[in-house]
């Protein structure tokens, strides 16, 4: 039991397709006691039948934008909990109109929004929940290669997880200064989500991804739920500042993937599918 007497606030479950149920089912079944939150009571529905399913009385509302929200939810967890040893922050949106065609088109409103919702949040939750946090935290976020390289129609949403990249080297500093804080990303390969479903021509990526990577596969939310719960276990006690990938290895590619044909001609992989 990697996890046992850890608390831990899981920010980002919509439903059970997400990558923080993912990651909470992981933490759980190494003993960790969680928290939840959620943005609206449209999510709320769907986050109590998780909290029960996983053993949590403990569900707060909380939009990431919005400081009064994040105010009262750390007002409440130190009422309600005290300390706790684990953040994790599995939180994006841009609108939808942005996350295609081309970045050239990103208007100033969206690409404030994308900023502030998927990289300003997690300096403002790490900061929020700064005294609660225990010696030797561990927080987690979640990335994606569309920020450090060009993915078609991912757009905004590359600039900011390049942005939310550069901050958890930032934040790893200053957390690390304080009471030896981590502060670690995964950056996860594609997988159907709510919040994938906004990215243009989705399906393709995800096909790309299981043609193209190593292991000739997509992730699960599963795998990339164990590998986040390394991220916030003791098992990873050195490590901080990290972007990991959970990505079948896709991102060590450097050119698509190849077979030979019977004259012992180079066919890409992506081609003889079609
Ligand atoms: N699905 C993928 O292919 C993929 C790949 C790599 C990284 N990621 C990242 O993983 C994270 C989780 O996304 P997901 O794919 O599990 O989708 P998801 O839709 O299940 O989760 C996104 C969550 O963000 C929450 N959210 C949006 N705006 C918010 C706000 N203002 N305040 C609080 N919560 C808010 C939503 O309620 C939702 O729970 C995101 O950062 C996403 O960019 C996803």
């Amino acid at each position: 039991m990697f996890m046992k007497g850890k608390k831990g606030l899981i920010v980002g479950i919509a439903n059970n397709k997400s990558i923080a149920y993912g990651i909470a089912k992981a933490c759980r079944n190494q003993g960790a006691s969680l928290i939840f939150t959620y943005l609206n009571d449209s999510i709320k529905k769907r986050v109590i039948p998780i909290a029960k399913e996983l053993e949590s009385d403990y569900v707060y509302e909380l939009d990431v934008t919005k400081d009064d929200d994040l105010k009262a939810l750390t007002k409440s967890l130190k009422e309600d909990i005290g300390e706790i040893d684990f953040i994790v922050h599995s939180v994006a949106f841009a609108p939808r109109r942005s996350l295609e065609g081309s970045y050239l088109d990103t208007l100033r409103d969206d690409f404030s929004l994308a900023m502030d919702t998927s990289v300003y949040s997690l300096v403002a939750l790490c900061r929020a929940c700064e005294d609660i946090l225990s010696k030797e935290a561990s927080i987690l976020t979640l990335s994606y290669l569309g920020g450090p390289k060009y993915v078609p129609n991912y757009n905004v949403m590359g600039v900011a997880k390049a942005a939310l990249e550069a901050s958890v080297r930032y934040l790893a500093v200053d957390l690390g200064a304080k009471n030896g804080i981590r502060v670690n990303a995964v950056s996860a390969g594609p997988i159907k989500t709510l919040a994938a479903s906004g990215i243009g021509d989705f399906k393709n990526i995800l096909n790309w991804n299981e043609i193209n990577s190593p292991l000739k596969k997509n992730v699960t939310i599963d795998e990339v739920g164990n590998s986040g719960m390394y991220l916030l276990s003791d098992l990873s006690k050195g490590v901080t500042g990290e972007i990991h990938y959970v990505d079948a290895g896709y991102n060590i590619m450097g050119m698509c993937a190849v077979e030979r044909d019977e004259n012992g001609q180079m066919v890409i992989c992506w081609d003889k599918q079609k």
